[in-house]
């Protein structure tokens, strides 16, 4: 933290009349944060549901600046990240801080080129699965499984157990998310090839067959690269907090990542690409448009736009528009730029930034808006999307839950409650209660 001279602390007037100076803790940018840890000495809490004004720890990985659509990794801009690196290089950056020089890339992409493969047991999990189980219900249970399988890196106090376990959880993601799709039409599972790059190698497991061993789409494999480093991380989101709380009590990575992919899965957070494809199939027409942005912004109904609006940003999401130009180059390479949901994505956004109940309420397209069409365009299911976020997040989950580890101020994350229950009663045998209310 930074000290700034002229605001070192901040004073609150307790119930009881005594006033008490909190500290204002200070990062290299962005807003302070009072540090509330003495309130418990006065026997008092901060209320926070949802964490709108909650800073649950001080990181130097991720910055975000929702007001004016800033998205930084390390210091490095998001746009030109996606522009000029690839996914790989993203990772050494979120994992060891700073861009690799060509001795340290080349040594981290051998090492996640050489850990692509898992255990031939694993097979089994998927045996245990209906066909049309939801791909992130066996992405749940195959990485919490992988601890059964990794004893010799569960020790989350060594750190060259950490660093294998990162390097394991990131290069054998592509290959469980392929099994997933795999498994789920019967095709056989296709083994990574070392020789192929990050990318390439996912989609040649996603798509290849024992028949037909095609090379990946160069185009599509760089644009799925841009999709992995979109969603790589994003600070203190829903996921990373679940893993970092998960991690606090020492739970190996593999458990801890296994959480991230469950808080993940819901359509408020990463599952909001898959119910934007939806939507936009539901809306199937741009004439329909006008009554779906009624329905949005009718309280009575429970209907939002999905891949619109932001806890943070209150301005573009800057991955929507990198999002967006890789969607035009994409349907340009497969000649789908005629596709209807693209037409209708480009119109909705349109209309909506120009809606006063959006402008007013600060709701922009974010980075799940047009990622599900790329993805579509692919060859990607629609019911995969939230697995190609949770592989593209599991570095930063990862690069968090080390962050939160090596801290040896670390302690368990346990919040505390305001408490509405009864108060202090008595047991009373059945034959003396009163009839329940009926
Ligand atoms: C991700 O946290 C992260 O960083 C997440 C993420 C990451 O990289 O990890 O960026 C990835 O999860 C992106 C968000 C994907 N989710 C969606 O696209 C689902 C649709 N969006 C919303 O459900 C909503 O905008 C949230 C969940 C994203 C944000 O919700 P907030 O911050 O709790 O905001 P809110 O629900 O309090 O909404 C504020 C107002 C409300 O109206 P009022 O009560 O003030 O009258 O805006 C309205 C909401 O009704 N509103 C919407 C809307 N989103 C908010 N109205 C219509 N359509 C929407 N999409």
């Amino acid at each position: 933290m930074t000290e700034k001279a002229n605001e070192q602390n901040a004073t609150i007037m307790l119930p009881d009349g005594k006033t008490i100076e909190l500290p204002v803790m200070h990062g290299t940018v962005g807003p302070s944060a009072i540090d509330v840890r003495p309130l418990s000495n006065h026997g008092l809490f901060t209320f926070d549901e949802g964490f709108r004004s909650t800073a649950s720890c001080a990181s130097a990985i991720t910055y975000i600046d929702g007001d004016e659509g800033v998205l930084l990794h390390r210091g490095y801009p998001i746009e030109q990240l996606a522009e000029k690196s690839n996914f790989i290089e993203v990772c050494y950056l979120l994992l060891h801080g700073d861009l690799p020089d060509k001795e340290s890339y080349d040594s981290f992409e051998h090492q996640i080129r050489h850990h692509t493969m898992v255990h031939e047991q694993l097979i089994q999990f998927f045996n245990g699965f209906p066909r049309n189980a939801h791909p992130m219900a066996v992405m749940c249970g195959v990485v919490g499984a992988l601890s059964a399988f990794y004893h010799d890196s569960l020790d989350v106090r060594n750190s060259e157990d950490r660093d294998i376990a990162a390097l394991r959880l990131i290069a054998k993601m592509p290959t469980l998310a392929a099994m997933c799709y795999k498994y789920s039409i019967g095709h056989p599972f296709v083994y990574p090839l070392n020789r192929l790059g990050y990318a390439d190698n996912f989609l040649h497991m996603m798509f290849s067959v024992p028949c037909a061993n095609e090379e990946p789409n160069p185009i599509m494999a760089r644009a799925m690269d841009r999709i992995f480093i979109l969603h790589a991380d994003h600070e203190q989101n829903a996921s990373t907090s679940t893993v970092r709380m998960a991690g606090s009590s020492g739970a190996n990575p593999f458990a801890c990542i296994a959480s991230g992919i469950a808080a993940l899965w819901g359509p408020a957070h990463g599952g909001a690409n898959e119910a934007v494809l939806k939507m936009l199939m539901t809306i199937g027409d741009p004439r329909n448009i006008d009554k779906f942005i009624a329905k949005a912004k009718d309280k009575e109904d429970p209907f939002r736009l999905m891949g619109f609006g932001h806890r943070i940003y209150k301005n573009y999401d800057p991955r929507a528009q990198v999002m967006r130009r890789t969607c035009h180059e994409v349907l340009k390479e497969t000649h789908h730029l005629d596709d209807p949901l693209f037409e209708i994505a480009m119109r909705l956004e349109d209309i909506a930034l120009k809606d006063e109940y959006f402008i007013s309420k600060k709701l922009y397209p974010n980075v799940d808006f047009y990622s599900g069409i790329i993805l579509r365009a692919i060859g990607i299911p629609t019911n995969m999307f939230t697995v190609i976020f949770a592989l593209a997040r599991t570095v930063g989950w990862i690069a968090h839950w080390r962050e939160m580890i090596s801290n040896p101020q670390m302690s368990i994350s346990r919040p505390r409650q305001i408490y509405t229950g009864e108060t202090v009663r008595d047991y009373t045998p059945i034959r003396k209660r009163k009839e329940q209310a009926k």
